[in-house]
């Protein structure tokens, strides 16, 4: 085995996952949590630049960033403090499915890629259980996945990801430089003008954020 491929053990793509109704149902999830939980646009720690991506969560934690606060977990919404409601059935069933991790996520991270939007290559660093996979599902167009390896720079492979697949960065992967080159706009019809206005990518990321309790001896 290479470097790199050790690096890179338990990473998978599960193509086609969700067929276009169960697409269907996690987006109405999403649409859903909308009046209590909406989009809002992060900002960077420090610089307060606005990200390209629009973001909400569902779960007991939800991931989130600010120039005051930096990145984080929180049990609310910022802007409207009403706290995230609980990640949809089909993402607990998925992760209980493929993460290999005897305990729940707890955030289910949604960002709202616009036509424009990127994500630029980053860790996921911010949780304490480092030890469970982090499982994302793609929702609406296509977009440029891009997986390196453990540090910046060097090698990295991309790939197309269309809506209803999943990315499990399990195992080595899991601290594996990841992020999304482009989207790819016009190439799905899952998200509706109406509720979703330009269209674009909904990202899906389930995370556990900390370490569950020992279980208690029988
Ligand atoms: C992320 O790494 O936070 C998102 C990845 C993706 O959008 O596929
Ligand atoms: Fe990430």
């Amino acid at each position: 085995m290479t470097n790199r491929d050790e690096m890179i053990a338990g990473f998978r793509v599960l193509p086609g996952y969700f067929d276009r109704e169960a697409q269907a149902q996690l987006l109405a999830h999403v649409r859903n949590v909308q009046a209590m939980t909406p989009f809002w646009r992060p900002t960077m720690p420090r610089t307060g630049k606005p990200l390209s991506v629009k973001m909400t969560n569902f779960g007991s934690l939800g991931w989130m960033t600010d120039k005051a606060g930096g990145y984080r977990y929180v049990t609310h919404h910022p802007e409207t403090g009403a706290p995230w409601q609980v990640i949809p059935e089909p993402l607990m069933a998925l992760w209980e499915a493929h993460a290999d991790y005897p305990a729940v996520p707890e955030a289910c991270l949604v960002n709202w890629y616009a036509p424009d939007s990127r994500m630029g290559m980053h860790v996921d660093w911010d949780e304490a259980a480092t030890d469970a996979a982090v499982i994302s599902v793609s929702l609406g167009d296509k977009a440029r996945f891009r997986l390196g390896n453990h540090t910046r720079g060097g090698t990295t492979q991309s790939m197309i990801l269309s809506s209803g697949d999943v990315v499990v960065l399990g195992g080595a992967s899991r601290r594996c430089y990841h992020g999304v080159d482009r989207i790819y706009p016009g190439t799905s019809t899952l998200l509706d003008e109406t509720s979703f206005p330009g269209g674009g990518r909904i990202n899906l990321t389930l995370r556990r954020v900390t370490i569950p309790s020992a279980p208690k001896p029988c």
